[in-house]
This record gives C-alpha cells, sequence and structure tokens, in this order.
C-alpha cells in the first residue's frame, strides 16, 4: 500500500456521515473533503488530484469530464450506484468510472416500504396532529395491502427486495422488465397492463433513455384513481407536470417520492430559510397525499459503510492494475 500513500481524492458534496465512514474505512489515501458540489465551477479544485469520488447529484457533463481529463485525473470514483449523471461518452477510453453497484437493496426496498405505509396510512397526519394534542382520526382511514397489486417496474436487485417485503403483506406482484429474471414467483406483465392492474406502483429501474419518463400522463390515465406511486430509483423516471395535474384532479390516490426530476437544485441541503423556486415540487410537497424525502432511501448505517469500503476497494484495484470489477 506503500504507493497509495500520495494518492489524493478529491471527495465532492461531502456529509458529516460520508466523512465518517470514508475516514473509519481509509487507511491508504489522502482525502480532500469538499462540501460543494463538482461541476462546471468547481472542476478547476481537481488538479494535482488523481480521482474524484462523486455521488448522484455532483454533474459529470462532457466539459466536466474533459475539465477532469485534462487536469490529470485518473479515475472517477462514483459513491452511488446510479451513474445518469456522467456522460459516459465523453469518458469513454479516456477515464475509467467506476460505482458502488449495490450498497444495500434493503435499505432501499425497506424505506419504499416504509413510505408507502406511512402514505397509505396517513402516519405523517398522525404524526403531526397528535404533536399538536389533536387525538382525532377523521380522514386518516387508508387500504388494506392485503390482496392489493403491486406493480414493480425493474427487477434487479432492490425491485426483487421489494416484491419480498410486498408479499410478505399478503400482495399480488406483477412486473415489468425488459431482462426478466429466471424462477420468479411474481407475474411478468407488459407496462400497459401493470398501469391497468396495479394498486401500488413502485419504480426500481435505472434512468435510461428508455426509462425516462415511463410514468407520464399516458401512463397515467391508465392507473386506477385510487393508484400510489412510490419513486425511489431517479426523478426523471416521473413527468412531474403530469403527475401534479393527476392529483391535483384527484386522478391518483397519491406519490411517494425520495426522488424529484429537479432534485440536484435543493435535495440534501436545507433552505428553509431562503424558500424553494420550483413551482412544480413547492406544489407536490404541499398536496395532502404526497409524500417527498430528500433521496435518503439509501441512508442506513450498513449502506453508508458498504459504500466506503465498495468505493475505497475499487480506487485500490485500478491503481494495483486489476480488473475493475465495478466499472461502468
Ligand atoms: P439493478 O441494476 O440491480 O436493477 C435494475 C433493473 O432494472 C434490472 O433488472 C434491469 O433489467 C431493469 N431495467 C433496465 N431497463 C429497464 C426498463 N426499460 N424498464 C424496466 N426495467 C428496466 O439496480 P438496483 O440496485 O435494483 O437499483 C435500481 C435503481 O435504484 C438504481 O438504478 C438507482 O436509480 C436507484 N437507487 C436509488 C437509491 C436511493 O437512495 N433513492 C439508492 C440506490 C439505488
Amino acid at each position: 500500500m506503500e504507493n497509495h500513500i500520495k494518492i489524493r481524492i478529491a471527495f465532492f458534496d461531502t456529509k458529516p456521515y460520508d466523512k465518517r465512514w470514508f475516514d473509519a474505512c481509509n487507511e491508504a489515501y489522502e482525502i480532500i473533503y469538499y462540501e460543494g458540489k463538482l461541476n462546471q465551477n468547481t472542476v478547476g479544485i481537481t488538479k494535482g488530484f488523481q480521482v474524484v469520488c462523486a455521488f448522484v447529484n455532483d454533474d459529470l457533463n462532457e466539459k466536466v469530464v474533459d475539465a477532469l481529463v485534462e487536469n490529470g485525473v485518473k479515475l472517477i470514483a462514483l459513491r452511488c450506484a446510479g451513474f445518469s449523471n456522467v456522460d459516459l461518452k465523453a469518458a469513454k477510453d479516456r477515464i475509467p468510472v467506476v460505482r458502488v453497484p449495490a450498497y444495500s437493496p434493503y435499505a432501499v426496498a425497506e424505506f419504499a416500504m416504509g413510505l408507502l405505509l406511512t402514505l397509505n396510512r396517513k402516519i405523517h397526519k398522525s404524526y403531526n396532529r397528535t404533536r399538536e394534542y389533536n387525538y382525532n382520526i377523521n380522514g386518516l382511514s387508508g387500504m388494506d395491502l392485503h390482496d392489493k397489486t403491486v406493480g414493480v417496474i425493474g427487477t434487479g436487485k432492490i425491485g426483487r427486495v421489494f416484491i419480498n417485503i410486498c408479499q410478505g403483506f399478503g400482495m399480488k406482484a406483477l412486473a415489468y422488465d425488459p431482462y426478466p429474471a429466471k424462477d420468479v414467483n411474481f407475474t411478468y406483465v407488459d407496462l400497459d397492463r401493470l398501469f391497468r392492474e396495479s394498486d401500488v406502483i413502485s419504480l426500481h429501474c435505472p434512468l435510461t433513455e428508455q426509462t425516462k419518463y415511463v410514468v407520464n400522463r399516458e401512463a397515467i390515465s391508465k392507473m386506477k384513481p385510487h393508484t400510489i406511486i412510490v419513486n425511489t430509483s431517479r426523478g426523471q423516471l416521473i413527468e412531474s407536470h403530469a403527475l401534479l395535474d393527476a392529483l391535483q384532479e384527484k386522478k391518483l390516490g397519491g406519490a411517494a417520492l425520495d426522488v424529484y426530476e429537479e432534485e440536484a437544485d435543493y435535495f440534501f441541503e436545507d433552505h428553509s430559510e431562503g424558500g424553494i423556486h420550483d413551482a412544480i415540487l413547492q406544489l407536490l410537497t404541499s398536496l395532502p397525499n404526497v409524500l417527498v424525502t430528500s433521496h435518503q432511501a439509501f441512508l442506513t448505517e450498513e449502506a453508508l459503510q458498504n459504500i466506503a469500503s465498495v468505493t475505497l476497494e475499487n480506487i485500490a484495484d485500478f491503481f494495483a492494475g486489476k480488473g475493475l470489477k465495478n466499472q461502468v
């Protein structure tokens, strides 16, 4: 490990929990933690670093990737699973990109169920009521999940765990995935049927050209008026304006959103003083049947530890000239 001593990592969008786990797992590298995000304005500071460590809302567009290469950065180490924020075409054959493909599918799937239970049974409202000694339960009725149909889009690691959890609640599971898994105890259907038959729809696919706005106006028009949509994957899977219209027109039961298509402007930061200027997010947040959380589905101690150890292992593999098993 001696030759690793001088390897410098520029760590962007740092939060206290990142620093806690990376410091605990790091023995070999000099990590400089920056609170700001990596983007065109900040990429200049990467000169003199061999690695950048980035998260979901760092913007590694073509210009940023070009600048990283020019600055002599040798590796982009994402400490997340998704990589839609990196221009892979710009990076190809110039700078490798590694990621943490799975740090805890349980963290995300359990959170998705938490959102569903909270929204469906209006636990967020009861919490607020009883804090003000209001013990009235009018308007807090939900639906039994037992015997209801859940439609899961994307049956990878997280989607499969989520289906298991739903089956534990006695739900019937339908799923759509262009690469279906074998030997499953749920039913693959086309998207049209999934939209029409599901009482709950949960998104667990990556953001790609094919999946962008998979939940759009037309898809929503096929759904039942009480359907609850849960999105813990990526904001741009849902056309937010169409979602807002449907919720305002009472054509949907509710939406639980841990991600939002324009989240990079706000999520992970405290905007309680200055407020926000995104009218759609403002309106969504204000609706009684919408629950917005700030991209926290991954946030368990187990996941944070895995993120730190796998990211540092990816970096060690690169500098040891080993094959990069987590290259994007
Ligand atoms: P995975 O790679 O194991 O599974 C993704 C599944 O989506 C695969 O089975 C794939 O075949 C399927 N898929 C690909 N194209 C599709 C399409 N057009 N339609 C439907 N399905 C399609 O990924 P994993 O670990 O299950 O993660 C899923 C997503 O969860 C990630 O892409 C990421 O966006 C999100 N995520 C969110 C987190 C959060 O904190 N909110 C944390 C971690 C991941």
